[in-house]
C-alpha cells in the first residue's frame, strides 16, 4: 500500500530535521514508517495489532518508554484507550518543544450525506462491487456504530490540551482515504467547497508545552 501523497507531505513538512526519534502511534502495518526511515528518521512505530516480526512494535501507547523529539498519529488517536491516560502519558516521551502530528477523521461531521456519498463511490468500484457489507448497510446504521466506537475529535483535543499548544485543526477531505481510491480526492475537495459535503478529514500540529 502507497501512503497517500499529501499525508506524507503534510508529515514530512511538520516534522523536524532528520535524524530525529519520532515516535509512530497506531502505525498500522507501518508503510508510513518506512517512508520516514528512508528519509533519514529514528523511527519507533507502535501498534497493539501489529505482527510479530515486523518493523512495527506490538504496543499500545500506554505501554511505550523512551523520548521522542516528535510524534505522529494517522487515524489512530480516535481509536485509543484510555484516551485521556494515553494522551497523558505520550506527554510524558515528548521533549519540551517536540511536535505531535495528526492526521484525524472528525466523526462529529460524519452524517447520512457523507454515508450515502462513500457508499456509492465504494459501490461504484470494480474491486468491491456488490459484495462489500459495510457499503451494503443501511448508512444511518453504520453512522451510529461509527459513534459508539470513534472518540471524537474535541475529545482528543481536550485530552491533549493540558500538555500541548495548538490551534484550530485545518479541516479537508478525508473520504477518499476511506477504502476508495486517491483520484476521488478531486472530488471530495469540490464537493466540500460546494458545501455538498462537510469536511470529514482535520490536520492539527500540536508543540509540548515545557
Ligand atoms: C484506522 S487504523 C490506522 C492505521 C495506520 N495509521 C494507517 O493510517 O493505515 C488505527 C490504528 O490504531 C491502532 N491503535 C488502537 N489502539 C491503540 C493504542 N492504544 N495505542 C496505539 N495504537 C492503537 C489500531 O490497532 C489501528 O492499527
Amino acid at each position: 500500500v502507497d501512503v497517500d501523497v499529501d499525508l506524507l507531505a503534510f508529515v514530512m513538512a511538520s516534522l523536524p530535521e532528520p535524524p530525529s526519534r519520532v515516535l509512530e502511534i497506531g502505525a498500522g502495518t507501518g508503510e508510513l514508517a518506512g517512508e520516514l526511515r528512508a528519509a533519514g528518521y529514528a523511527v519507533t512505530a507502535i501498534d497493539p495489532t501489529a505482527e510479530a516480526g515486523s518493523a512495527v512494535e506490538r504496543l499500545s501507547l500506554l505501554e511505550v518508554r523512551g523520548v521522542y523529539d516528535a510524534a505522529v498519529a494517522v487515524v489512530s488517536l480516535h481509536h485509543i484507550d484510555p484516551l485521556e491516560e494515553s494522551c497523558a502519558h505520550l506527554a510524558t516521551l515528548l521533549e519540551p518543544g517536540g511536535r505531535l502530528i495528526i492526521d484525524e477523521l472528525d466523526i462529529e461531521r460524519y452524517d447520512e450525506r457523507v454515508m450515502r456519498w462513500w457508499a456509492q463511490q465504494r459501490r461504484a468500484l470494480p474491486d468491491v462491487g456488490h459484495e462489500d457489507h459495510e457499503s451494503d448497510d443501511d448508512p444511518a446504521h453504520v453512522l451510529i456504530h461509527m459513534r459508539e466506537h470513534i472518540h471524537p475529535l474535541d475529545r482528543i483535543c481536550a485530552a491533549l490540551q493540558p500538555y500541548f499548544d495548538f490551534g484550530q485543526p485545518v479541516r479537508g477531505p478525508y473520504l477518499y482515504r476511506w477504502g476508495l481510491r486517491p483520484s476521488l480526492r478531486a472530488v471530495e475537495v469540490e464537493l466540500i467547497g460546494e458545501r455538498v459535503l462537510p469536511a470529514t478529514g482535520a490536520l492539527l500540529v500540536a508543540t509540548r508545552r515545557p
